[in-house]
């Protein structure tokens, strides 16, 4: 068995390990967990966390219809709508009703702007992570439930002091029987970056000494009711076998990883890896290279093609280079289905603000070319009714556990109507707050009045800039 290696004409399948997640800013949508669509495609009026913009979710509903036909071909849609309206929270329903093996990449058109990498780059890279490839191998793998892991040491050849590894006796059991392995040392790094112990169920593919960890044998299930561990039955037939396995991999998972310096053990390499970062440039002949093979795959019915969902929010941030790429990319073949979004009106298309006589720049809606305008299916989102800010509201607080009493809702509700959604929900946590350090459980109105001239919401604040002096414009 050796290390993994990249012999030439093949590409590595094995996606990397899963780098720091891009969610975090989704918590302020946690709420959401669908569409909430009825089967014929009507949207309830509140359901799965999602109240009112009824038009807008049935219209994205009709669009996930067309992208599990695999008849989306190019046509991006694009959220437009006033802050607060809920767009960014139509992208998080559509990625959720996507499920987790379709890839959904989100990015803000701002992320595209790096000092380093080139923004086609970046949006590029975007691209390939948004569309899957679902891998089924037929591999030689050795799989069980783990007896026995003894690593054996051996004086360190290059210092007089410390102990290096020399090799790994790993038992594996199945229902049939059990084998000894001994190992490599590398496959022992594997091993221990999966966290194996004894007990667990784990294989290890025979030509790459890729290790994975399957579950936690179920002999060793335990009483209680809610645990983060996942038990599997003890594998059956023999420990060394041929086993078919399915992978979800994105495009940009197999750039990284064939782009990344191979072996990684000596400290060269180590060091050129922190140099470089996270961001290797992926070159464009690693990219053709690489959709060759994944062509080839898709051919032999080895490979599926899994294309998801890329969202470029507050898409006005991207400037007349970025627009033009898209153009392209979104008229390839291997395409994402691209969702945009922005809250502007007409504006200027950055990048065009110095062009030649343009001095004011071009001006266009949504700060987007009117070409790649007329290429999107355009979906309004509408302002809430009191109504439907309460019922919002009234489920942040279920989700948050901030128990409000009726009254406090309803004021809640009238500041939603008369400045924002988004500044009604950003009360909710503050008065649990004060409610808590006046001794209540519940949130009241009077804990809302007090916030209310603790912060300034919008209208408020502009109104105080507007009574300043016209001439000093001081606090
Ligand atoms: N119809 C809705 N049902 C439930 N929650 C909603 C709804 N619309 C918006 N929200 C919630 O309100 C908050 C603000 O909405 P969101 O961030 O989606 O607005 P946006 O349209 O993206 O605004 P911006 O243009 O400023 O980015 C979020 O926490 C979101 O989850
Ligand atoms: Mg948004």
């Amino acid at each position: 068995m050796t290390a993994p290696s990249a012999q030439p004409g093949t590409i590595i399948t094995q996606p990397p390990p899963p780098a720091a997640n891009r969610e975090s800013r989704i918590a302020a949508h946690s709420h959401i967990k669908g569409l909430g669509l009825a089967d014929d495609g009507t949207a309830m009026e509140s359901s799965q966390g999602f109240v009112g913009q009824r038009n807008a979710r049935e219209a994205l509903g009709l669009h996930l219809a067309l992208l599990r036909q695999g008849r989306h071909s190019g046509r991006p849609l694009l959220l437009v709508g006033p802050p607060g309206t809920g767009k960014t929270a139509l992208a998080v329903a559509l990625s959720q009703e996507l499920g987790s093996k379709v890839p959904f990449c989100a990015v803000v058109g701002s992320e595209v702007f790096s000092g380093e990498v080139k923004k086609t780059e970046v949006l590029g890279s975007c691209f390939r992570r948004a569309i899957g490839l679902r891998i089924k191998e037929t591999k030689e793998v050795y799989e069980g439930e783990v007896t026995e892991l003894t690593p054996s040491e051996a004086e360190n050849p290059l210092s007089g002091y410390g102990k290096t590894i020399s090799h790994v006796i790993v038992g594996l059991k199945t229902v049939k029987g059990t084998k000894q392995l001994r190992l490599d040392p590398s496959v022992y790094e594997a091993i221990q970056k999966e966290r194996v112990v004894v007990g667990d169920v784990i294989y290890i593919e025979a030509n790459t000494g890729a290790v994975k960890r399957v579950g936690r044998s179920d002999a060793y299930a335990t009483e209680y009711d809610l645990e983060a561990e996942e038990y599997v039955p003890l594998p059956k037939g023999d420990v060394h076998k041929r086993k078919e396995l399915v992978q979800d991999v994105t495009l940009h998972d197999l750039d990284m990883a064939n782009a990344r310096p191979q072996g990684g053990q000596d400290i060269m390499s180590v060091m050129g890896q922190l140099v470089k970062g996270g961001r290797t440039e992926v070159t464009d002949k690693l990219r053709r290279e690489i959709n060759k093979v994944v062509d080839k795959y898709i051919e032999q019915g080895v490979a599926e093609l899994v294309p998801g969902v890329l969202f470029i929010d507050e898409v006005h941030m991207l400037d007349m280079e970025c627009f033009t790429y898209l153009n392209r990319a979104l008229e390839s073949p291997l395409s994402p289905y691209v969702v945009f979004a922005s809250n502007r009106g007409i504006c200027t298309i950055r990048g065009t603000e110095f062009d030649g006589s343009f001095s004011a720049g071009i001006r266009s809606p949504h700060g987007i070319p009117v070409d790649l305008l007329d290429r999107c299916m355009i979906v309004k989102t509408e302002p809430y009714s009191r109504d439907e800010v309460r019922s919002v509201v009234d489920t942040r607080t279920r989700v948050e556990g901030i128990a409000v009493t009726p009254e406090a809702l309803d004021r809640l509700a009238d500041e939603g109507e008369k400045s924002s959604l988004r500044y009604a929900l950003q009360l909710l946590t503050p008065a649990s707050i004060l409610a808590k350090t006046a001794g209540r459980t519940d949130v009241g109105v009077s804990d809302i009045d007090e916030l209310g001239s603790l912060f300034l919401d919008t209208k408020r604040s502009t109104n105080v800039l507007k009574d300043l002096d016209a001439n000093t414009k001081v606090y």
